[in-house]
C-alpha cells in the first residue's frame, strides 16, 4: 500500500487533525497516518486495555481521484442528515449518530433472526477475515472475538466504527469498488446489508474469489427489499410495497440495483465458487405473527425500518427521481401508517449465501512437486 500523508482541507478540521498526528504503531510501520476527530486528549498513551486497543483507522492512499485530500470525518450535510466525505455520492445512505444506532439494532435483529450466528460457512480456524462494508463494526468485533488467532479487517468509506476494539480487528477506510483491494489472501470474506451499495456486485463476488486462498470461503447475508405476504392480507395498494417499488425504480436509475439478494446463490456459482449454498429467513416487517419470538423480532424490525424510511428514501428519491424534500416527507406518512398494519402479514426475505473457492487440484491445475526433493540414488 503506498504511504500518504493525510491533509484535512477544511478550515476548522485541519489544525485539529494537524495537532493530532497519531502514532498508532502498525499504521507507522505503513507510513499512514491515523487521523483523529479533533485535538481533544484521546485514550493514548495507553496502547492496550484488557484486550483492546484503540481503534486502527487507515485514510485511503491517493489513488484515487476524489476528495481524498479532504478529511474523512468532514462529513457532507444534507436535510440535516450526514453522509460520507471518502467518494462522496457513491454511498446514498447516511452515516450519522442515528443511522449508526440502526445498523446496530438491525445487526441485534439479523443475530436472532440466524438463530445467534455471524456465519454460516464452516470456518476451521480461519486467520485472515475480510467484512467490506463493515458499518459500524460490529460483525468484525464479534468475529474478532470467537477467533482470537484471526486478524479481522473491516473495510468501509465512513470511518464510524467504535473507538475501542480488539487487538486483532482492524478498520479500514477503502473503496471496495477499487481494482485492487491491496490485502493479503484472505480465509473468509463476508458481505452484509449492501443492497443498492454497487453497481454490479458480481464485480465485489469476482473481486472476493480472487483475494481469497484456495479453499477460503466468501459468505453474503442480504435484505430482500422486496414485499412478501402469505395469507392474502396484503392488498395490491398496499404504501409499504408500494413504497419498495418506488424505491428501487430510484436506485435503478441510479445505477445502483437493491434487489441482489435472490440471486446471490447464481452469482457465486458464475463466479467459480463451488459448495455453493443458500438458507433464506423470514422477517415479518411488524408485530403481526402469533409465535413470541417472531412478534418479537417482528417489533424491532417495524423500529427499524421506521427509523430507517426517512435515511434510505432522502438521496435515493431526490436524486433518482427528483422529488423534493417536502413530497419525500408527505408521501412517507403513509409508508409509516401502512408499514405498522398488523392487519397486514408481510414479510422481509433476508438470504444467506455462502460458497468456497476451490483448491487448484480441483480445477485441474497440477500439484506443485514435493519438496524436498528425494536424495540423489546412492552409487
Ligand atoms: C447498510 S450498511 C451495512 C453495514 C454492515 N455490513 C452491517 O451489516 O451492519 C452498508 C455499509 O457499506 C458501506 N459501503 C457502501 N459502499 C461501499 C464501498 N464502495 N466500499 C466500502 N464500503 C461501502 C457503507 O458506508 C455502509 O457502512
Amino acid at each position: 500500500m503506498p504511504s500518504t500523508t493525510a491533509t484535512a482541507s477544511s478550515s476548522s478540521s485541519s489544525a485539529a487533525a494537524a495537532a493530532a498526528q497519531p502514532t498508532h504503531p502498525g499504521a507507522m510501520a505503513l507510513g499512514i497516518p491515523i487521523p483523529q476527530r479533533d485535538a481533544s486528549p484521546s485514550p493514548s498513551p495507553v496502547s492496550s486495555v484488557d484486550g483492546l486497543s484503540p481503534r486502527s483507522i487507515i485514510e485511503p492512499d491517493d489513488r484515487s481521484t476524489r476528495s481524498v485530500n479532504q478529511s474523512i470525518f468532514d462529513f457532507v450535510c444534507e436535510n440535516g442528515r450526514t453522509y460520507h466525505r471518502y467518494q462522496a455520492g457513491s454511498y446514498l445512505f447516511p452515516n450519522d449518530q442515528s443511522e449508526n444506532e440502526r445498523l446496530d439494532l438491525q445487526y441485534e435483529i439479523l443475530k436472532v433472526l440466524l438463530k445467534g450466528r455471524n456465519y454460516f460457512a464452516p470456518l476451521k480456524d480461519p486467520r485472515k477475515i475480510l467484512d467490506i462494508g463493515t458499518g459500524t463494526g460490529k460483525w468484525a468485533i464479534e468475529m474478532g472475538n470467537a477467533f482470537p488467532k484471526a486478524e479481522v479487517t473491516g473495510t468501509d468509506l465512513s470511518p464510524i466504527q467504535p473507538e475501542w476494539v480488539p487487538n486483532n480487528v482492524k478498520f479500514v477506510i477503502d473503496d471496495a469498488n477499487e481494482e485492487d483491494w491491496m490485502l493479503d489472501p484472505m480465509d473468509y470474506i463476508h458481505t452484509r446489508v449492501m443492497l443498492g451499495c454497487f453497481e454490479d456486485f458480481r464485480e465485489i463476488i469476482a473481486k472476493a474469489y480472487r483475494h481469497l486462498k484456495p479453499g477460503g470461503w466468501m459468505e453474503s447475508q442480504e435484505y430482500m427489499p422486496t414485499v412478501y405476504c402469505d395469507d392474502g392480507t396484503m392488498s395490491p395498494d398496499y404504501a409499504f410495497a408500494e413504497w419498495t417499488q418506488t424505491q428501487d425504480r430510484a436506485a435503478m436509475n441510479l445505477g445502483k440495483p437493491l434487489r441482489i439478494a435472490n440471486k446471490l446463490k447464481r452469482w457465486y456459482e458464475q463466479a467459480g465458487f463451488v459448495d455453493v449454498h443458500e438458507e433464506v429467513f423470514k422477517l415479518p416487517i411488524n408485530s403481526w405473527p402469533k409465535d413470541p419470538q417472531f412478534k418479537m423480532l417482528g417489533r424491532f424490525s417495524e423500529t427499524n425500518l421506521l427509523d430507517g424510511l426517512q435515511a434510505f428514501s432522502l438521496q435515493l428519491f431526490q436524486k433518482g427521481l427528483h422529488w423534493t424534500k417536502e413530497e419525500i416527507e408527505v408521501y412517507l406518512v403513509h409508508v409509516r401508517k401502512a408499514l405498522s398494519d398488523r392487519n397486514v402479514h408481510a414479510y422481509h426475505k433476508i438470504y444467506v449465501v455462502w460458497g468456497r473457492k476451490p483448491f487448484d487440484h480441483e480445477l485441474g491445475v497440477p500439484s506443485p512437486p514435493n519438496y524436498p526433493p528425494p536424495p540423489p540414488p546412492r552409487e
